[in-house]
């Protein structure tokens, strides 16, 4: 495995770390507050960050797959924010069209979503089935040449934002897993409902809303792969969105350990800087080496998926580790601030708040153990 950088993906990664400063983060506060992030996204799609992955015949940047994990990575250290929008748009938005679509799928929505003209949203989660994706109730009924969907969704990342619904239903409610299948829904199709905002711990800014479909007419040219794929293209999707999930998370882990390590150089207590007492030195070792090894399993994953490789179990332990990595270390940067750590003034509350959805979505860490442990006993 070589981890040296190329040239390209180190310059890629030194536009979207000067983008992140200039252009985001001094949006943050307007992002704390709720608003969400229309204009970035706009400048991303200029730059080419909002197709990083898609093939340049269908309008995008044709970049490596590592190239993407980087940015998000780089992106979450400045703003967890724009780390999931771009995670979710990506991996589990136009990655599902891109691996699953047909010719006519691919050519009406690729070139729009690379663009960042269209933002892409993942509707799996509702209500009663959460890490029991199986269990969903959304039901497509097939009429003539279209499918009636009625149901309801829950959690949806980019929800009311979003051009472009990939939505999971069951045509076959006996045959359970077997029985799903997965939709493209354009955000005017009628009985398409916007639902509440979630009002979240974090990742303020960031747009999380429950769906309902209501007699939502959806044209047969719109399902995504055959009847009972679906299942399958929800998984296959999200081993590709936990690496990015798991990059965001060890975007947040690395900015904890820079902001930590930057105060305890500057903050004195006891005549010294308080990186002198090795009870702080010991805790930056700690936060080091937990990135370090982050870096490791979320490149590795990447690299895997890039050669298309088997990533399945490399995501999962890449999202397992960096979450709780993320966690970790935004808790000990607060305490290395001490009481400014615990205010507005400082980001690293943020970095808390931020990290502590990595270890929920896209696979709880108890359900990407469950994943991991499949894998082993094969
Ligand atoms: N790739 C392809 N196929 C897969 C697969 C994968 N990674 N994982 C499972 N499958 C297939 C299996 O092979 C099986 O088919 P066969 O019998 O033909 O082999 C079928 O799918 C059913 O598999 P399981 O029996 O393993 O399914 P299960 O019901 O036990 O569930 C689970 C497995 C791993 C727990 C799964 O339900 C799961 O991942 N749950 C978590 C859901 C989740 O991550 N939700 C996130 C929501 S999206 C989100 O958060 C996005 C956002 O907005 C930020």
């Amino acid at each position: 495995m070589d981890l040296q950088l190329t040239e390209e993906q180190q310059m890629m990664q030194q536009m979207v770390r000067n983008f992140a400063k200039a252009e985001i983060e001094p949006f943050i506060p307007q992002m704390e507050a709720g608003e969400f992030p229309h204009d970035i996204l706009k400048k991303m799609g200029e730059l080419g960050l909002m197709g990083m992955t898609v093939p340049e015949a269908y309008g995008g940047a044709n970049m490596d797959f590592l190239s993407y994990i980087l940015a998000i990575e780089e992106l979450s250290k400045v703003s967890a924010v724009m780390g999931v929008i771009l995670s979710v748009h990506t991996s589990v938005g136009i990655n599902p069209i891109m691996q699953f679509g047909n010719e006519e799928q691919k050519n009406r929505y690729l070139p729009k979503m690379a663009s960042g003209e269209y933002l892409g949203a993942f509707c799996l989660t509702e209500s009663t089935s959460g890490s029991d994706a199986g269990s969903l109730r959304t039901r497509a009924a097939k009429e003539g040449d279209a499918y009636i969907l009625n149901g309801s969704k829950m959690f949806i990342t980019n929800g009311g934002e979003a051009d472009v619904y990939i939505v999971f239903a069951s045509t076959d409610s006996a045959k359970k897993t077997y029985g799903i299948t997965a939709f493209i829904v354009d955000k005017d199709t009628p009985g398409l409902i916007i639902g509440k905002d979630e009002q979240k711990m974090g990742l303020h800014g960031s747009r999380t809303v429950e769906l309902a479909f209501e007699n939502m007419r959806v044209p047969v040219e719109n399902r995504l792969g055959g009847e009972g794929e679906g299942f399958k293209i929800a998984m296959a999707n999200l081993d590709v969105g936990r690496i990015g999930i798991a990059a965001q998370a060890l975007g947040i882990a690395g900015a904890s350990l820079e902001a930590a390590t930057a105060y305890a150089k500057e903050r004195e207590q006891f005549g010294k800087p308080i990186s002198a007492q090795q009870g702080i030195g010991f805790k930056l070792a700690d936060m080091a080496t937990g990135v370090e090894a982050a870096k490791l399993l979320v490149y590795r994953a990447a690299l895997l998926k890039e050669e298309g490789k088997p990533c399945g179990q490399q995501a999962s332990m890449a999202k397992l580790f960096a979450s709780k990595t993320a966690v970790d270390n935004s808790i000990e940067a607060i305490q290395v601030f001490g009481g400014y750590g615990y205010t507005e003034d400082y980001p690293v509350e943020r970095y808390f708040r931020d990290a502590k959805v990595t270890e929920i979505y896209e696979g709880t860490s108890e359900i990407q153990r469950i994943v991991i442990s499949k894998h082993l006993l094969r």
